[in-house]
């Protein structure tokens, strides 16, 4: 079990892997599989990379509703990396909303999380972050969901 590599699934809250979350949720998973991740983009795994537009001050019904559908059977004690774009002014509150519903599953989201601003202007035309602040945000990210779920799958 200890020499599997971890299976991460990447989760976006608009519809198209063309949206900026699909995009965001790409350069993620991305990363986790140059450090070694298994990653998928739906399926249940040991660790979950999520991004969820920002609707009227909160995630998207799509990731909502996603949710519902979800048990703390299926996410219980599994380790989530969350990330939201907004259109305006980056702030936290898809990011808060999503950490309560995820408190409700039994689910561990890690500390480190990334809001996206002004996400019209935030990606390059070869689909990359174009600020290297915000790549940096990326990746200690996915470093600390991979470490995560590394400890969880140990204990
Ligand atoms: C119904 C709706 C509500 C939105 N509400 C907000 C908002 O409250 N704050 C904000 O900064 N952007 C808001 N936006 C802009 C979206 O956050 C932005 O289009 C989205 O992050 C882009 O992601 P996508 O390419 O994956 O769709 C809203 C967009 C829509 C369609």
């Amino acid at each position: 079990m200890a020499d599997t590599p971890l299976k991460v699934m990447g989760l976006s809250g608009s519809i198209g892997r063309q949206s900026k979350n699909g995009m965001l949720v790409d350069l993620a998973l991305r990363k986790a599989q140059e450090n070694g991740a298994e990653v998928h983009f739906w399926d249940l795994e040991d660790a979950f990379l999520v991004s969820s537009p920002e609707y009227h001050g909160t995630m998207s019904g799509v990731m909502k509703n996603t949710f519902d559908w979800v048990y703390d059977q299926h996410v219980g004690g599994k380790v989530f990396g969350l990330m939201s774009t907004l259109g305006g002014i980056s702030n936290s509150n898809t990011l808060n909303h999503m950490r309560i519903m995820l408190r409700w599953l039994h689910a561990n989201p890690v500390s480190q999380q990334l809001a996206v601003g002004h996400v019209k202007e935030a990606f390059d035309d070869d689909g990359n972050l174009a600020d290297d602040g915000m790549t940096a945000r990326l990746d200690s990210l996915v470093a600390s969901v991979l470490k995560t779920a590394t400890m969880y799958r140990n204990m």
